[in-house]
């Protein structure tokens, strides 16, 4: 057991209910992170390096936020984090695949390393950590998984095709598995952000950045948390007759 895990363990289980948002150290994750634990969750987080806002967030939550460091490079470390937060919290009831990774260049000359890298990192790793996520909500009764994929997935953009064919994957992952798991009270869906400020956009050049806003009806950038309010409204009771659906937050743009 890992020191992280057995002070968690120790700390034992408390009331409320419980996300795994995988991505959590900064960017969507982090918001996502604040606003479900100021909500009230509990809740689990990992990515490959720490970062000030998980250390802040384990001193001031210490019961109720979880973090552990996995790299979905290795998607099977995934299941092993599924288990190690039903240590902690004894229960599972929001996933979001949140954690994704970009690498801009063109098709002809992409390494097949940093081809598969992005498959498995946006595609691979999190169908496995849904695996294991809606093995135990099915043994709870119901759950909800709420998948970040992109506009990539719905339009064409140069230099981004192999993360396109993964979110892709990612939006037609969550229509099937809808099918599958609806019976066991597990509702899934995508939210589907556009260009939104983040480390991955943070070296966008200003020319770029100042078409996409002349090209988008509502005349900016999305913030984190317009794309974090669609999650929780998935999430959300509000929305308990919403399955199998990719909700396009982008201001207009692909519209
Ligand atoms: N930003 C945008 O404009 C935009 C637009 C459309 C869709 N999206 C999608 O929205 C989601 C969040 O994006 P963001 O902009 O908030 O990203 P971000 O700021 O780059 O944060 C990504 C998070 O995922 C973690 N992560 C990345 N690779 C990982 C790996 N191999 N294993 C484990 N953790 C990993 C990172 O931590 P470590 O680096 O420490 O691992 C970090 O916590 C992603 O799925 C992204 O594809 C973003």
């Amino acid at each position: 057991m890992t020191e992280n895990l057995s002070t968690a363990v120790e700390k034992g289980v408390g009331e409320g209910r419980v996300a795994v948002v995988s991505g959590g150290s900064r960017g969507l994750g982090r918001v996502l992170v604040e606003r479900l634990l100021a909500d009230g969750w509990r809740v689990a987080t990992f990515s490959r390096s720490t970062s000030e806002f998980i250390a802040e967030s384990s001193a001031a939550h210490p019961e109720s936020f979880y973090w552990e460091a996995v790299d979905l490079g290795e998607p099977t470390t995934a299941r092993t984090f599924v288990r190690n937060v039903h240590r902690v919290f004894g229960r599972l009831d929001l996933l979001v695949n949140n954690a994704g990774l970009v690498r801009e260049e063109l098709l002809f000359t992409m390494p097949p390393k940093a081809i598969e890298a992005q498959i498995t990192a946006n595609l691979v790793a999190p169908i496995m950590l849904t695996q294991a996520c809606a093995r135990l909500m099915t043994r709870q009764g119901g759950g909800n998984i709420v998948n970040i994929s992109s506009i990539n997935a719905v339009r064409g953009y140069r230099g981004v095709s192999v993360y396109a064919a993964a979110k892709a994957g990612l939006d037609g992952f969550t229509r099937s598995l809808a099918r599958e798991l609806g019976g066991n009270g597990i509702r899934v869906n995508s939210v589907v952000p556009g260009y939104f400020d983040s480390a991955m956009t943070a070296e966008m050049p200003a020319a770029y950045r100042a078409r996409i806003e002349r090209r988008t009806p509502l005349g900016r950038l999305a913030a984190a948390d317009d794309i974090a309010d669609a999650v929780l409204y998935l999430s959300s009771p509000r929305a308990e007759f919403v399955t199998g659906q990719s909700l396009v937050i982008d201001g207009g743009l692909t519209c």
